[in-house]
């Protein structure tokens, strides 16, 4: 064991606290020897790919089987034994500590929400003892000259799939404000959608509520109706589609699709891969669509391809479910040429080094990089800090309301007063890179 300094860590706690949905989650607290702090909460998914870390959850009565007593167990037993002594500026030392000591491909025994809590409090106890706010740290520590950007905002609008009682099949239709001078007004320009969607939508009388990350809960009878609605609700905020506000779609197509065949309930319609395919180019062809999310299942890199093949060329086709943040998944994906973006969420790889690993994957196969939310959040704005600090070049976070959605663009905005700048990268990197 090496002598210890201050970065030394003293303590590891965890407790237990409550997401967005109203469920358990962990939070873990790691305290370090000169008595910095770094705190952090897991968040957690709801249409979640199969080969994620394992959200470790009791099952049982209590809290709809979510209770995470087992995960806070082992963050407060094991975990805290394994790395109490570390250094908590090695993060790869730490995380290995935690992989090691888990034993299994996919945190099943620590659970992920464990190991993702604890890692990201480590991170936060590094930067806090350093005197930097964590976005800094993390962009010192990569050595690129200069100063970063802010991320580019992806808004979710309108919520389905499993977020929204299947209401619709198609998970998020969101927005991106790809003609937007800066992060400031990005945001503006969403608030403005926004507003104008809920409008249209109560005239209509189809508003249910919102969704699971904040998004308007739609009543529509066709997923195509939602896309229509968006560019209208674009319009009517005075604003361009395509040029100033596009659109983007998570089709989450895991959710309703397996070996190749896919059903939209609402609409009552089975379908092969290659018609999926097809209905979708149809409607990056009539809409102002700048990039899909999952078109396919997780299962189906045969439909992945085929999309990929039939898409134009400029099309952003992002992997989530498909590719789980995980570096292996992304190279081998990006090689086939099955898409060109990488869904980066912390929680899919389970520690703050194999996230990072997953986004640099992207990175060295030239492929873009989105760090994304779970539809599960809290407070926590890891993230934020994670897109600004690793110079990622888009945010997901979900919708403009609500308050674990707002309290990351809201950081997004400090972040930008300390910077000085709210400036996006430059839009050649757009719609994708
Ligand atoms: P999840 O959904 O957090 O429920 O998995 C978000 C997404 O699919 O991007
Ligand atoms: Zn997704």
């Amino acid at each position: 064991m090496t002598a210890s300094s201050a970065t030394t860590i003293t303590a590891v706690k965890a407790r237990r606290v409550w997401d967005s949905r109203g469920r358990p989650t962990v939070e873990a607290d790691v305290t370090l020897a000169d008595g910095s702090l770094g705190r952090a909460i897991a968040p957690a998914g709801a249409s979640r790919g199969s080969n994620e870390a394992i959200d470790l959850r009791d099952a049982g009565p209590r809290f709809g089987g979510w209770d995470v007593t087992e995960a806070l167990r082992q963050t407060n037993g094991a975990i805290n034994q394994a790395i109490v002594g570390l250094d908590a500026t090695d993060q790869a030392a730490v995380d290995q500590a935690m992989i090691d000591l888990d034993g299994t491909p996919n945190k099943a025994n620590l659970g992920g929400n464990a190991t993702i809590a604890v890692s990201m409090a480590v991170l936060h106890a590094a930067a806090n003892q350093s005197g930097q706010p964590l976005w800094k740290y993390l962009w010192t520590q990569g050595g690129t000259p200069g100063l970063p950007v802010l991320p580019l905002p992806e808004i979710q609008i309108f919520g389905g799939g499993a977020h929204a009682g299947r209401r619709i099949d198609v998970q998020d239709f969101m927005v991106i404000a790809t003609g937007a001078d800066d992060y400031e007004q990005a945001l503006a320009w969403t608030a403005e959608v926004y507003i104008a969607a809920g409008k249209i939508m109560a005239e209509r009388g189809v508003l249910q509520g919102v969704a699971d990350e904040g998004g308007f809960w739609p009543a529509f009878d066709a997923n195509e109706d939602a896309a229509e609605t968006l560019v209208q609700a674009i319009e009517k905020a005075g604003l361009k589609p395509g040029e100033q506000v596009s659109i983007s779609l998570d089709i989450a197509a895991s959710e309703f699709g397996k070996n190749g065949r896919y059903r939209l309930a609402r609409e009552d319609r089975d379908m092969s891969r290659e018609e999926l395919a097809e209905m979708l180019v149809g409607w990056v062809n009539r809409y102002p669509i700048v990039s899909v999310e999952d078109p396919m299942s997780e299962d189906d890199a045969e439909g992945f391809l085929a999309f990929a093949q039939a898409a134009p060329k400029t099309l952003q086709i992002v992997g989530d479910d498909f590719l789980v943040t995980n570096a292996g998944r992304v190279r081998a994906a990006a090689r086939d040429g099955a898409l060109n973006c990488a869904l980066i969420k912390p929680n899919q790889a389970g520690t703050i080094t194999e996230t990072k690993a997953a986004f640099d994957a992207a990175r060295d196969a030239g492929i873009g990089a989105i760090v994304s939310a779970r539809s599960g959040e809290t407070e926590d704005v890891t993230i934020v800090h994670l897109a600004v600090g690793w110079g990622a070049k888009q945010l997901k976070v979900g919708s403009f309301t609500r308050s674990e959605r707002m309290v990351k663009w809201n950081e997004g905005l400090r972040v930008a007063d300390a910077l000085g700048s709210a400036a996006l990268p430059p839009r050649a990197a757009f719609p994708w890179g």
